[in-house]
């Protein structure tokens, strides 16, 4: 029995954790993004938790937040501008918005 209660922890602490959530942000990681981002502050880009509140609602925001992760753009959280991002493909680019926008 004794060995038997951290193993059961375990598989209740995995159960508990929002593992596709951990995926996306492994995969931001891994493409750079959140060298100018975080989820909850502003570093060179917007908070990602900003980026959701304030896209919420609107369904055209996907698609066109996948265009502008790929291809760069600014004029719309500061002076600064979002370089392209050409490690990531367009499947990839959905992903990782989708993430943002649940955040
Ligand atoms: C070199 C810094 C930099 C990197 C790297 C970067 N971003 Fe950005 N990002 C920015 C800046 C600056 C803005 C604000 C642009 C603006 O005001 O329109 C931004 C804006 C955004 C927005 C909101 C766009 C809008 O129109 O509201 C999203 C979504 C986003 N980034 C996602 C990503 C993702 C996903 C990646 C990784 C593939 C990424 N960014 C990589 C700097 C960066």
């Amino acid at each position: 029995m004794k060995h038997r209660v951290p193993s059961l922890l375990l598989a209740t602490a995995c159960a508990l954790l929002p593992l596709p959530a951990l995926a996306d942000l492994a995969l931001a990681t891994a493409k750079n993004c959140m060298a100018c981002h975080n989820i909850d502050k502003k570093v060179v880009g917007p908070a990602y938790k900003d980026v959701a509140a304030k896209y919420r609602g609107d369904k055209a925001a996907p698609a066109r937040l996948a265009a502008k992760v790929m291809e760069g753009g600014g004029g719309v959280w500061g002076v600064v501008k979002m370089p392209s991002n050409p490690q990531v493909s367009e499947s990839e680019a959905k992903k990782l918005v989708a993430w943002v926008l649940s955040q």
